[in-house]
């Protein structure tokens, strides 16, 4: 069988995103989504130029079988992958669900590091002979096969190339490194995949990818250095949703190498443009609400309230803004009156509601919507305008 790659060899500058909001993501105690909301993500994912989704874990359950092979024969570009533990029931139970894909992978795993290793209770030459035949096994059903070490981070360096090797060897397409308790730190995250890429026989000839966990907030600075030292697939979910602090965000990724193009030459397939609405409808089925001030998708992320601020974007919303709110699917920046708030400010908001006032009236309100502002949180349209009435019935 041939190797299959959903793009050429990893030392190109396009960046695999994998999306596993639907498998990790979905771990996530009380995360758990209906069939037809999974079929509802994945159908956007697609959509949005996601490369690869990991659409569930075949053998959790026959509620998780059926959407994976749901999600399979649906697809139209991304390739649809499930994962297996490493045994042959498994596998086979994966394959059988996403082999009506038109792009199907398995993605079979084992724990390597000594925590892991004592689970199964294999010693490291056993766990090499199980690592063999299940990718044998995976790679004579498909031709596309992920094998992950996992807690590769914590994995005996010798032993994660010993390992990582005999996967290359057995067929594996993609070998991806779990950082799977969020534990290493952006400078490690890189050498480890430094590391493998001189050190593994075959490590050219495959892809691969970083899988991190968001434990002490560095899911994102983690799987960039390891872009940056030779990954070539990121793997993520929308709104970082995963078990304990989450997975690596998928819209913090993308809008990161979109961003900072001039120092991460990297590309994604992804159109950012539909960020915010899948952040939205995966927020609401899976019933995780965004912190407001989560990156690129938070209610804050695209919004201003002090005076110093709203005058600099009226201006130049470069003076304030990274990026651009049409960027990620947001129709506009919102200047949110408060009591940093200042003059220039609320005159555009006015004038955005239709009203057009001199100064000395414009002071006259801006006097009252401080007394306002002092007195609530946040100032809304229709305060705006009854102050504006009861300053136009006062002159
Ligand atoms: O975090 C992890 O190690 C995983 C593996 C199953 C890839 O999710
Ligand atoms: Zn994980």
């Amino acid at each position: 069988m041939t190797k299959t790659h959903p793009i050429p060899p990893a030392k190109q500058d396009r960046v695999v995103i994998f999306d596993t909001t639907l498998r990790d993501g979905e771990q996530s105690p009380g995360a758990t989504m209906s069939h037809e909301e999974k079929l509802e993500i994945a159908a956007m994912l697609d959509e949005m130029g996601v490369d690869i989704i990991e659409a569930g874990f075949p053998i959790a359950s026959e509620g998780d079988f059926n959407a994976v092979a749901e999600i399979s024969k649906r697809s139209k570009n991304s390739v649809i992958c499930g994962l297996s533990r490493a045994n042959f029931k498994d596998i086979d139970r994966c394959w059988e669900a996403v082999k009506h894909a038109a792009k199907p992978r398995i993605h079979t795993f084992i724990g390597t590091s000594p925590l892991h290793r004592a689970i199964p209770n294999l010693d490291m030459d056993q766990m090499a002979e199980r690592i063999h035949d299940t990718v044998t096994h995976a790679r004579n059903l498909c031709a596309d096969v992920q094998w992950s070490p996992m807690d590769a981070t914590r994995t005996e360096h010798d032993y994660l190339c010993r390992t990582v090797e005999i996967a290359i060897k057995a067929g594996a397409t993609t070998i991806n490194i779990p950082d799977t308790v969020g534990y290493t730190a952006p400078r490690e995250s890189a050498a480890l995949i430094r590391m493998l890429l001189e050190r593994v026989p075959g490590a050219d000839e495959i892809i691969f990818a970083t899988h991190c966990h968001n434990d002490l907030g560095m899911a994102t600075a983690n799987s960039l250095a390891a872009v940056e030292a030779g990954a070539r697939q990121i793997e993520c979910t929308i709104n970082g949703l995963g078990e304990r602090a989450g997975n690596t965000a998928l819209e913090e990724v993308v809008m990161a190498l979109k961003v900072r193009n001039d120092i991460m030459p990297y590309t994604t397939g992804v159109d950012t443009t539909k960020i915010m609405n899948i952040s939205r409808r995966v927020a609401a089925v899976s019933g995780f609400p965004v912190q407001f001030n989560k990156a690129i998708v938070g209610k804050n992320a695209f919004a201003h309230e002090s005076g110093i601020h709203q005058d600099g974007m009226l201006k130049n919303a470069e003076t304030f803004e990274i990026m651009r709110p049409e960027d990620v699917g947001l129709a506009a920046t919102s200047l949110v009156m408060g009591k940093h708030s200042g003059r220039a400010a609320l005159r555009s908001k006015l004038r955005d509601l239709g009203v057009e006032m001199a100064d000395n009236q414009l002071a006259d309100v801006f006097v009252r919507f401080k007394e306002l502002a002092d007195r609530k949180k946040e100032v809304y349209d229709d305060d705006l305008l009854a102050l504006v009435r009861v300053t136009e019935d006062a002159t």
